[in-house]
């Protein structure tokens, strides 16, 4: 995906320079913890002499070692020495490492084995032309196993070499080999999008079958790992898709000089070619190319470029060019298949970051339609996602993006999920397709604004939302703030928890993704409220911040004013003017904000009424104030 690669382009641009007759393989190793996959790429390092290109590798040390004469003792540095720098890589995604052999370069991604670092193996993935699934032939298949696999098939490899390692533990027994062979290609056969898999039995750690055949499986015919690696055919998955390439930075040295840069995404370009420029959809003719310091006639996927175009047209970075004959469609609404990869499970309604390519835009998860049990590939129901599961779900997003479904074009068809607090990485995607509905629904324009409707009520729509726990006095200040508003001629709503909960959300309980639906519902009904030129007052516990963030959001920045009745919970506990505490603290109603489900303070509003030393009169006139302001 677009990210691993903008993160390591640098090192790898200087690689393929330094190996640039031969043609590069990369792969990744996926297995659960102590399958080996460290022992194995220390062997086929070792054993054929290749050398870990120098500058490029972390490791630079053990691979001068190996360069010179390897003895037994530096193939046990080698393998610690991969083991511990990669399992302390974990911050930073993979580890990639590089390395060449007279006919061919590779780029092995290298991630850690626990299950937490599922994300890791995705990213490399990603990027890989081929998957070494590992396999300890003690253990056989595991969910794993499974689920790596199902990974690296959805992000589109569609070759695996799966190795049945440490073979020498259960006696070079063709049986046990057969069988696990037999186990993974019925599991992947089911449904996984698998062309090619080619099993090979070894033993990492002997040596057997990784870079020499061995004498220890005579009923083995088959290539060895690094003959495979060696001859495997490579299609550039990207090479033969339309054209695209996301803009990264605009280069403007002088006046009279606009390039635009990026990564070519996908397909070729040829000077006088025709483009397209997303989002806009202005056209325009490439007018020269250059990539590193020449000038050149045509440049394809995987290169980075400048160009320059024969018009004046404005293109700003984020920006997508394509082929003007062959574009790519541009939507808002989509179905994806989506990895979580984050400890709080993933909720619809729930707002996050879209990041795809260079285009990034606000994501609310729509219906998650079911999730996939790895190990049995079954649709199962789902309602949240949690952390390393898979779910089919439909998003939207706050504005059309330039794409291509992910099984057309691999680069424009992924995307990441970011923490809009955070900023942490916490899912990634695939677009299946876009929804139709967004094509086929249009914002229908009124004659009648909310200006006017508000004109004529002589007042200025707001928000007043009132946060706190249960019990904390926030329905009898917004009813006394009501009925001042109501005596000053003003026209206001009030939408209230309980009373929204007999209603339009009387099918939501209290679980944290009811809750999270409960207020977009709310946020979208005060918003048309706001519409109708009205002064709305909501009323919610509105426990998260991400959701109060959300309502913010729906309106006008100064329209919103956010008041947190601060009243603590011994407080709201000891009234308990609806006897809800007691029933929670005896386990009667499970979920209770302050009790068994938690209650986000609000960091920043724009009121904060402390119930202990403020009355209900005072606190709405102390809004009332505020916003007369
Ligand atoms: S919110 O968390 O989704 O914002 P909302 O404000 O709509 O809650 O509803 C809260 C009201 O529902 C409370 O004032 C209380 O009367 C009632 N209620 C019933 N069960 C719960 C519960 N598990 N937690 C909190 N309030 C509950």
């Amino acid at each position: 995906m677009s990210h691993t690669s903008e993160l390591i382009s640098t090192d790898i641009d200087l690689y393929l320079k330094t190996h640039q007759e031969k043609s590069l393989l990369r792969f990744i190793t996926c297995g659960s913890v102590d399958d080996g996959k460290s022992t194995l790429i220390g062997r086929m390092l070792y054993e054929s002499h290749m050398l870990l290109d120098d500058q490029l590798s972390l490791l630079e040390s053990d691979s001068k070692k190996l360069g010179t004469q390897g003895s037994e003792i530096d193939f046990a540095l080698l393998v610690d020495g991969l083991a511990a720098e990669r399992e302390q890589g974990i911050t930073i995604d993979v580890a990639y490492r590089f390395f060449s052999t007279d006919k061919r370069k590779y780029i092995v991604a290298d991630t850690p084995g626990h299950e937490e670092y599922t994300r890791n193996m995705a990213t490399g993935a990603s990027t890989a032309d081929i998957a070494i699934i590992l396999v300890d032939a003690q253990h056989g298949i595991l969910t794993q196993t499974r689920r790596h696999s199902f990974i690296t098939s959805m992000v589109g490899v569609k070759k695996v070499l799966l190795a049945v390692n440490k073979l020498d533990l259960v006696n070079y027994s063709e049986e046990v080999y057969d069988k696990i062979v037999k186990e993974y290609n019925k599991f992947a056969s089911n449904a996984l999008d698998i062309e090619e898999i080619t099993p090979i039995p070894i033993s990492a750690l002997m040596g057997d079958n990784v870079v020499n055949k061995s004498t220890n499986t005579p009923w083995y015919k088959g290539q060895t790992i690094m003959q495979y690696l060696e001859n495997v055919e490579i299609s550039n998955k990207n090479l033969d898709k339309p054209f695209r390439i996301p803009v990264q930075w605009v280069n403007r040295p002088s006046s009279d000089f606009r390039g635009f840069s990026g990564l070519i995404a996908s397909g070729s370009i040829r000077v006088g070619d025709k483009v397209k420029i997303i989002p806009g959809g202005q056209s325009s003719t490439i007018e020269t190319i250059i990539t590193g310091d020449r000038e050149v006639i045509k440049a394809s996927a995987g290169e980075s470029i400048t160009i320059t175009l024969d018009d004046q047209i404005d293109v700003s970075r984020g920006d997508i060019l394509v082929d003007k004959k062959n574009p790519c469609s541009e939507a808002d609404q989509f179905q994806t298949r989506i990895l979580w990869m984050h400890d709080d499970p993933m909720m619809p309604g729930r707002q996050y970051l879209f990041k795809s390519n260079t285009q990034s835009a606000l994501l609310t998860l729509g219906k998650l339609k079911h999730r996939i049990d790895v190990n049995t590939l079954d649709n199962l129901p789902a309602k949240i996602l949690e952390m390393n599961e898979i779910g089919i779900c439909n998003i939207s997003l706050d504005r059309q993006i330039a794409f291509d479904s992910y099984d057309n074009n691999q680069t424009m068809g992924g995307f990441i999920l970011i923490d809009k607090f955070s900023n942490n990485t916490i899912g990634m995607g695939l677009i299946d397709f876009a929804l139709r509905r967004s094509d086929n629904i249009h914002w229908q324009k009124m004659d009648i604004s909310k200006e006017s409707r508000a004109q004529q009520k002589l007042q200025i729509p707001k928000l007043i939302w009132f946060t706190g726990l249960s019990g904390s006095g926030k329905s009898s200040i917004a009813n006394i703030l009501e009925k001042k508003l109501h005596s000053l001629g003003k026209h206001t709503i009030t939408l209230d928890g309980d009373n929204i909960r007999h209603g339009i959300n009387r099918d939501l309980g209290f679980n944290e993704a009811d809750r999270v639906e409960n207020i977009r519902r709310v946020g979208e009904i005060a918003k048309l409220m706001l519409e109708g030129g009205l002064i709305c007052i909501a009323s919610f516990i509105s426990p998260f911040e991400s959701e109060r963030h959300m309502a913010r959001t729906l309106v006008s920045e100064n329209e919103f004013i956010e008041v947190f009745v601060d009243t603590p919970l011994h407080v709201c506990e000891k009234r308990d003017v609806k006897g809800l505490y007691a029933k929670a603290r005896s386990g009667e109603i499970p979920n209770f904000t302050g009790i068994s489900s938690p209650f986000e303070e609000p960091l920043n509003p724009e009121i904060r009424i402390d119930t202990t030393v403020t009355s209900a009169e005072d606190a709405a006139n102390q809004i009332i104030e505020y916003f007369s302001k």
